[in-house]
């Protein structure tokens, strides 16, 4: 970005964000971007997860575009078709569980309006959420959220009667998955036993794979103890798909992972491939008891996003059966470079959901430094990444799913580069 760009950024705009360059963007098609010098980029930030299709898909766009020539805004006070068609595409391939769908504008508001929705059916208060997850960053959902401390400081007293309780981290806390998930369980139990009754319990609020807490899936034993409670004790399962969804982990849910289905289905991001929308998903049984005028919005289900949302499930059908493959081959690459990089100290995730956790070589400590350096040199040799993690240690691999086996290969020879040039600093 320009400086003098930066700095009328920095008169008229909140600092509250962290911008991850000052790249100033100017086009972006399928995996790359280019900057306004007309240098292009491979882009592995992929807008956080949002843009599974590639930026720009030509469908997509194409959608967006003949909507707008219709209508773009209806705000309850007429009906349109684009919402109807998202709604029936979108249910088609969510899980079996999820029969009917609600829209909204952004994942923190898909999470209040799915743990709303859970205390209004159940009549019971308790929410119980993991330690590391992310679930958004407004009252209720930044209260949910325990990925960093620092996003809950400043903000205290959060919502009452809502409980955390330890998420499977095997690495981090040096143990076998197994171990990891004896321990998180043996937590869960003492937590029902001196803090909240099942009973009492409206929600476990879960994401399968925990993403900006450091990209760890859920063991299957895990979730089937989860599912388990659930089926004894009338709680409801609440999926977090906000940033699994949509291909991101090679199935079009990580949900698809595992046997216990969610009652009630959390998405966005991915969604309407960038445009702002998200949704619940949840039985028609447990929709039932919302009954009109107890949930609402303005601009939720907003038609040009619908539209979008419609042909983006069609891109991502034929984007997602390539996804296994892709990730297979990303991960024996990881693999094969976790052998020679001591600086690597775990490779984990789902699809093209990995995980790359960065360590000072020869122990398990957390390299925040390291993750600095190699992002400034991908992005020299025109890669963009993220990272994730309480210490912000471990690279967020998440490609666009359109991305081709040589852009994967460009990529990863970029990170092994960086890597061998901060080993050898
Ligand atoms: C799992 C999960 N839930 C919720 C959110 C919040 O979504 P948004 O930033 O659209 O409010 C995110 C965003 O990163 C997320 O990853």
């Amino acid at each position: 970005m320009s400086s003098s760009l930066v700095k009328r950024h920095e008169r008229v705009y909140a600092p509250v964000i962290t911008w991850d360059s000052d790249l100033e963007i100017v086009g972006a098609e399928g995996a790359w971007v280019s900057d306004v010098e007309g240098e292009r980029y491979l882009d592995f930030a992929c807008g956080i997860s949002v843009v599974n299709s590639g930026h720009n898909h030509p469908a997509v766009v194409a959608a967006a575009k003949d909507q707008i020539d219709k209508v773009w805004h209806a705000g309850g006070a007429f009906r349109y078709d684009s919402l109807v068609n998202a709604a029936e595409n979108v249910l088609e391939v969510t899980p079996d569980s999820i029969e009917k769908i609600f829209f909204m504008n952004s994942g923190a508001e898909a999470v209040e309006a799915g743990t709303k929705l859970a205390r209004k059916v159940s009549g019971r208060q308790g929410i119980v959420a993991f330690r590391g997850a992310f679930h958004g960053r407004t009252m209720g959902s930044v209260t949910y959220t325990t990925s960093r401390a620092k996003y809950r400081q400043g903000y205290h007293p959060l919502l009452p009667s809502v409980f955390i309780t330890p998420f499977p981290h095997p690495y981090r806390w040096g143990m076998s998955e197994e171990e990891a998930t004896e321990h998180a369980l043996l937590e869960l139990d003492l937590m029902l036993k001196h803090e909240i009754t099942p009973g009492e319990i409206a929600a476990f609020l879960v994401e399968p794979v925990q993403g900006e807490g450091g990209y760890y899936p859920a063991p299957q034993r895990f979730m089937n103890r989860l599912g388990d409670l659930c089926a004894e004790h009338g709680i409801l399962m609440i999926h977090d798909e906000i940033q699994t969804g949509f291909g991101r982990t090679g199935t079009w849910f990580a949900s698809d992972h595992y046997e216990v289905k969610p009652d009630i289905l959390l998405m966005g991001k991915a969604i309407a491939n960038g445009l702002p929308l998200s949704a619940i998903g949840a039985t028609a049984e447990v929709f039932d008891a919302w009954e009109p005028g107890s949930h609402g919005t303005t601009f939720g289900g907003n038609p040009v996003a619908c539209a979008a949302a419609a042909a983006n499930m069609k891109a991502l059908a034929d984007l997602i059966p390539s996804t296994p493959a892709l990730s297979e081959h990303a991960f024996a690459r990881f693999e094969e470079m976790r052998k020679s990089h001591p600086t690597i100290g775990d490779v984990r995730g789902l699809g093209l959901m990995i995980g790359i956790e960065l360590v000072k070589a020869g122990t398990n400590d957390p390299d925040p430094e390291a993750f600095a350096f190699l992002s400034q040199h991908a992005r020299e040799n025109r890669l963009l990444i993220l990272n994730c993690g309480p210490d912000g240690n471990v690279i967020r691999f998440i490609p666009p799913l359109c991305v081709t086996e040589d852009e994967l290969d460009t990529a990863i020879d970029t990170l092994d580069a960086a890597i061998t040039a901060y080993e050898t600093i």
